[in-house]
């Protein structure tokens, strides 16, 4: 193998950059030729694809999103898509790919490989947190600590006026995200789409907390089965009737993916980048490169998209017990 290419694919994750940064000088320091994709699938089909030397990445390791641009593509679904994506690689003699992104991405690669053979490792690129075979994803971190940061400034405003605040919180079909600023922020409920969300009973803990507490938040993540943090609100403010106690809703929304990434998304993109470009140089494929139990680990992309991470049971039973 002697030229590899990475690229980054689907929602942009804070840390990526650092993992490019990672691929492309391990890449060197390995003697590969080491290429740069744009917009992820999108640019392999349109032959977006340039050489990359060691300065390309310096002074990225602490920028938010991704200097490769990043696309959600339609077209690669298609088998035309990929077939064009292929020829494109084949024209500029690509061996290998590092694909840096969430389950679609691993998914779309995935599904390259066994149609194309090119060897493809992936690094876990999302906020979400919802890969299986890695502790961490890259940006997790970041957007916990974006969102915490929201939370506490929140709390100050919700003291003061003695009212309930309703916090959505990003993770698609995960709740990591809720529950770890939730515990950080010392949150009185946090609801995820992992476990059904009982509203009587969130509706019967805030008249008890009324008694010891003035204002309350609650964490919601996206994605549960009683609808958004506006009508998750309007649930509870109609069942709870009470006319001087107000509630208010904020959606933290993108900001979320943004942001200069954490020294611990730095360090687990850079581990990942250089596990993924030696996992390549060693003959794997079709796998991630994630870290479990502090330890570099190659999972098939197979288990990666169809394993669940689940929650762990402490964190939901903390913030219960923590928030009396
Ligand atoms: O997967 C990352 C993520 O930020 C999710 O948490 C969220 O549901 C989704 O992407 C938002 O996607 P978009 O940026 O396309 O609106």
């Amino acid at each position: 193998m002697k030229r590899i290419a990475v690229y980054t694919s689907g929602g942009d994750a804070p840390g990526m950059n650092a993992c490019i940064r990672a691929v492309v000088r391990t890449s060197i320091f390995k003697g590969l030729e080491i290429y740069g994709i744009s917009y992820g699938y999108d640019g392999m089909i349109n032959g977006n694809i340039k050489k990359m030397q060691s300065h390309s990445v310096s002074n990225i390791i602490q920028r938010g999103g991704t200097i490769l641009k990043s696309a959600r593509s339609e077209q690669f679904m298609t088998k035309e898509g990929r077939k064009k994506a292929y020829d494109q690689l084949r024209a500029n003699g690509i061996e290998g790919l590092v694909a840096i992104g969430g389950d679609g991405t691993f998914t779309g690669a995935k599904v390259f490989f066994e149609e194309f053979g090119i060897p493809v490792i992936g690094c876990p690129g999302t906020i979400d947190n919802d890969i299986y075979g890695t502790d961490y994803t890259i940006g997790f971190d970041t957007a916990v600590n974006t969102a915490l940061e929201a939370i506490d400034k929140i709390r100050d405003t919700a003291a003061a006026h003695d009212r309930i605040f309703f916090v959505e919180v990003m993770g698609r079909d995960s709740g990591y995200i809720a529950v770890e600023c939730g515990i950080g922020g010392g949150a009185e409920f946090v609801m995820v789409p992992e476990t059904e969300t009982d509203i009587k009973k969130v509706v019967k803990s805030l008249k008890n907390l009324r008694k010891t507490k003035s204002s309350s938040i609650i964490v919601v993540a996206e994605g549960g089965e009683e609808g958004n943090a506006d009508q998750i609100m309007e649930k509870v403010k109609n069942k709870i009737q009470d006319e001087d106690k107000e509630f208010k809703v904020t959606t933290l929304g993108h900001i979320q993916r943004g942001g200069n990434p954490t020294a611990r998304d730095r360090v687990l993109a850079s581990r990942c980048g250089m596990a993924a470009v030696e996992g390549l140089i060693d003959g794997k494929s079709n796998c991630m490169a994630g870290v479990v139990s502090g330890e570099v680990l190659y999972t098939p992309f197979d288990d990666c998209i169809n394993k669940t991470k689940p929650l762990t049971g402490d964190h939901l039973k903390l913030i219960e017990i923590l928030s009396i």
